[in-house]
C-alpha cells in the first residue's frame, strides 16, 4: 500500500488531478475564492440583520401567520383619535398613569381637526388610493393588521381611508387575505420606511395620523432620524404621529442573554429579528429634529405578576403623540 506522505508534501499541481487523493497540502486560493469567503463572512455578521431584514420578518410571519401579534385592549383608550366619533362600550377605562409617568400637561384627549390636504398637491400627484377621502391614516409596519382592523371597525367615518405597510410581504399577503380588507376603506403594501428611496402611494401633508406602534424599534438606530423626518413630511398641518413602543430596561431587555446585543439597547432575537428600548429624551429629540410638536409622551411602567408561578414582570412602554404645526405652513 501506498504510504502517505507526511503533511506539506502532496501539493496539487494539475487541477485535473484533485480527486486522486483524499487531501492536498499548501492549497493556494484564487482571487474569486476569497473574495467569495470575505462576502460570506460579512453576511453572517450583524449587517446581515440589516440587509435582510425584510426575509426575518417574512420568516416569523411564515411561522407564526396571524396568531403571534393580538388586538391591543388599549388601542382606542390611549389613542381616541382613531375613532373620535367614540369607543365601543366593552373598551376598558381611562389609564391612570403609574408613577415614573410623564405626561405633558398639554395632551389633548379630544382629536384636534388638521388643516385640509392642499388640492395643488395632491392633483399633482396624480391619482392615488385614497384620494377622494378626507380623512387619512396611515400605521406603519402594520404585521398582519392588529390596529389597523380594529380601527376600520370601529371608525365609521365615511370619509375615513387607511393606509397600511409592512417590511414583509408575507404580512401584507395576510392583510390582502384578512375579509375585511375587500372593504374598499383600505390599502395595504410592502414598504420599507427606513430607506432613502422608499416611495409611498401618496403626497406629502396627505396623512391626518401616522400609527407607529413597535416598529420603530425594528428600525437601525442610525436610521431612525431620517425615518422620523420622513414621515413626518407626510402629515397634513396639524396631523399627528401617534407611537407606542419598548422603554429602557423593559422586561424583554433584561431577558436578551449575552451575545444578543447588536450595540447599546439594540438586539437581535433567536429568529433574527430586532429591538432597541427607547427613553422618552431620546424619542423627544429625534421627532422635534423633525418639526413636530410635543403632545404627549409618557412613559408607562407597569408590574404584571403571574399569580400561578409567583412571578413579577415589570414592563416599561413608550407612548408619544407629535403634531405637525399648524402654523408653520
Ligand atoms: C414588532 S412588529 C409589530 C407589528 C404591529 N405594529 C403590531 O404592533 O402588531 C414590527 C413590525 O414592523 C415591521 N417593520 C420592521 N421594519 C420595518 C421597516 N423598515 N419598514 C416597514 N415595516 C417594518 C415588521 O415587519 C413587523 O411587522
Amino acid at each position: 500500500m501506498e504510504k502517505r506522505p507526511q503533511f506539506g508534501n502532496r501539493v496539487l499541481t494539475n487541477p485535473e488531478n484533485v480527486f486522486q487523493h483524499n487531501a492536498w497540502d499548501n492549497v493556494e486560493w484564487d482571487e474569486e475564492q476569497e473574495a467569495e469567503a470575505e462576502s460570506k463572512v460579512a453576511k453572517n455578521s450583524a449587517t446581515k440583520y440589516e440587509d435582510d431584514a425584510d426575509q426575518f420578518w417574512d420568516k416569523f410571519y411564515l411561522k407564526h401567520q396571524n396568531r403571534f401579534y393580538k388586538d391591543r385592549q388599549w388601542l382606542f383608550t390611549e389613542f381616541p383619535e382613531l375613532a373620535p366619533e367614540g369607543v365601543p362600550s366593552e373598551s376598558t377605562p381611562q389609564r391612570v398613569l403609574t408613577e415614573g409617568a410623564v405626561s405633558c400637561p398639554s395632551d389633548p384627549t379630544p382629536f384636534t381637526l388638521t388643516s385640509p390636504a392642499s388640492a395643488a398637491s395632491e392633483d399633482s400627484f396624480g391619482d392615488f388610493p385614497g384620494k377622494t377621502s378626507k380623512t387619512r391614516f396611515f400605521e406603519v409596519g402594520c404585521g398582519v393588521g392588529n390596529t389597523v382592523f380594529p380601527v376600520l371597525k370601529t371608525n365609521n367615518d365615511p370619509n375615513l381611508f387607511v393606509y397600511c405597510c409592512d417590511l414583509s410581504a408575507n404580512a401584507i399577503q395576510l392583510v390582502h387575505e384578512n375579509p375585511e380588507y375587500a372593504g374598499g376603506r383600505c390599502h395595504g403594501f410592502v414598504a420599507d420606511v427606513s430607506s432613502p428611496s422608499c416611495q409611498l402611494p401618496f403626497p406629502e401633508n396627505s396623512l391626518d395620523l401616522i400609527i407607529l406602534i413597535f416598529v420603530l424599534s425594528a428600525v437601525h438606530p442610525e436610521k431612525m432620524q431620517e425615518t422620523i423626518s420622513g414621515l413626518a413630511k407626510y402629515l397634513k398641518p396639524g396631523g399627528k404621529i401617534l407611537f407606542r413602543d419598548y422603554g429602557r430596561y423593559d422586561l424583554a431587555q433584561l431577558r436578551f442573554k449575552d451575545g444578543q446585543c447588536l450595540q447599546d439597547n439594540f438586539y437581535v432575537r433567536g429568529e433574527g429579528t430586532r429591538v432597541y428600548f427607547f427613553t422618552q429624551e431620546e424619542l423627544r429629540e429625534m421627532f422635534v429634529k423633525a418639526g413636530l410638536k410635543e403632545e404627549q409622551n409618557i412613559t408607562d411602567r407597569r408590574l404584571q405578576v403571574n399569580r400561578q408561578r409567583q412571578l413579577k414582570m415589570y414592563r416599561i412602554w413608550i407612548q408619544c403623540k407629535y403634531s405637525k404645526p399648524l402654523e408653520s405652513f
